[in-house]
């Protein structure tokens, strides 16, 4: 049997009303903004429960956008967590700002709030969060801190669409949420694209004008921007997905929850360790293990796919500077993800338990 680590066709619901859509855009020559993009934004704003939601045309302009919204003293520290893609990091030094590298916890590989209070310091403006792998970190706890220290919270949610934290969707617990619609997320479009999310007006006005070049209206440049803008089949896919995206996170917890109930206790393998209260949306299922080569290799010979994110943590690429890290210290060398996905059959993940089964009795 072959398991692919995701399969993009498969994952296109309604592949006949997208590509209807399509045409009539095409025939109409509708291919920047309008009613498409408009919808997206005011469907994904009211799914997360945010006020204002601003599409962009990646997540990293995303991440960019909602830094430079927060106006931050040049040079100024941001912490961010050290097990994330480089997007986090690299749109804090586009910002003329230095990332301060954080630990995660090996229990659910988001930000270690202990080590977080040892970063903080007076050049401290920010916080990002990320809930890596659709899983929420401790918001709360975060929260108090930047309270206390007078910080800016921003949320990366790149991997966590519909993760919520407690009841509340994340995102919009900090001063911006950042998304990412490529097409391998979750919720992935028909190529790149992401969005803000914000509960403040002054951040949704800026966004609104930092994605078009200073502008809202033609020719109206308040200030020098960029051109980030979601195209607008991209928004029309979306928009289509989004219905049927409820179900997706349902799907995605079920094949979750077989891989919690088969491989606990099995070999050295450390699966994650989840609050029930919170909802996960599971964009990566991720194990850890001292056998991690050799077991994606022996998966690899049985047909099975599987990647790892990220082979390395952010502070081992010299050019972000020195930090020290010690939890998540080699954790690139013991993580991998299994393949979860809303097109997975129980008879695939089934195929890929038994062959993690088998590598761990022929060890033994
Ligand atoms: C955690 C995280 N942040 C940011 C991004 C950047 O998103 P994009 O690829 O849409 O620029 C990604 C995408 O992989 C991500 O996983």
């Amino acid at each position: 049997m072959k398991v692919k680590f995701t399969n993009l066709y498969k994952l296109i619901p309604n592949k006949s009303k997208i590509i209807k859509k399509v045409n009539y855009l095409i025939k109409n020559s509708n291919f920047i903004g309008g009613k498409e993009v408009i919808n997206f934004e005011n469907n994904f704003k009211k799914f997360v429960k945010a006020k204002y939601c601003v599409s962009l045309a990646n997540g990293t302009d995303a991440l960019e956008i909602a830094i430079s919204s927060l106006n931050l003293k040049k040079n100024s520290e941001v912490i961010v967590p050290v097990n994330t893609w480089i997007s986090t990091a690299e749109a804090i030094v586009s910002n003329g700002l230095i990332p301060i590298f954080c630990d995660v916890n090996l229990s659910d590989y988001s930000i270690c709030v202990n080590d977080l209070k040892k970063k903080i310091t007076s050049k401290t403006k920010a916080i990002i969060i990320v809930h890596l792998y659709g899983i929420p970190s401790n918001i709360s706890e975060v929260k108090k801190l930047s309270v206390k220290n007078n910080i800016k919270i921003i949320e990366d949610c790149a991997q966590a669409h519909g993760t919520k934290f407690l009841n509340k969707h994340v995102g919009t617990f900090g001063n911006v949420g950042t998304f990412s619609f490529f097409p391998g997320k979750n919720l992935g479009g028909f190529g790149d694209g992401g969005a803000i999310v914000t509960n403040s007006s002054q951040i949704y006005k800026y966004a609104l004008r930092a994605r078009n070049h200073g502008a809202i209206n033609k020719y109206d440049h308040k200030f020098s921007g960029r051109n980030s803008r979601l195209d607008t089949i991209n928004a029309a896919v979306l928009n289509i997905k989004l219905k049927n995206y409820k179900k997706v996170i349902k799907i995605r917890n079920k094949i979750a929850n077989v891989y919690f109930k088969k491989l606990k206790n099995l070999g050295d393998i450390e699966l994650f360790d989840l609050s029930k209260k919170n909802t996960h949306s599971f964009h990566q299922f991720v194990i850890r293990t001292k056998y991690r080569n050799t077991l994606a290799r022996n998966l690899k010979k049985n047909g099975i796919q599987t990647m790892v994110h990220y082979p390395y943590m952010l502070n081992e690429l010299k050019f972000f500077g020195k930090h020290k890290i010690y939890k998540a210290k080699d954790l690139g060398e013991k993580i991998l993800s299994l393949p979860i996905s809303e097109e997975h059959s129980l008879k695939e993940i089934n195929y890929v338990i038994n062959k993690i089964k088998l590598f761990y009795k022929n060890k033994s």
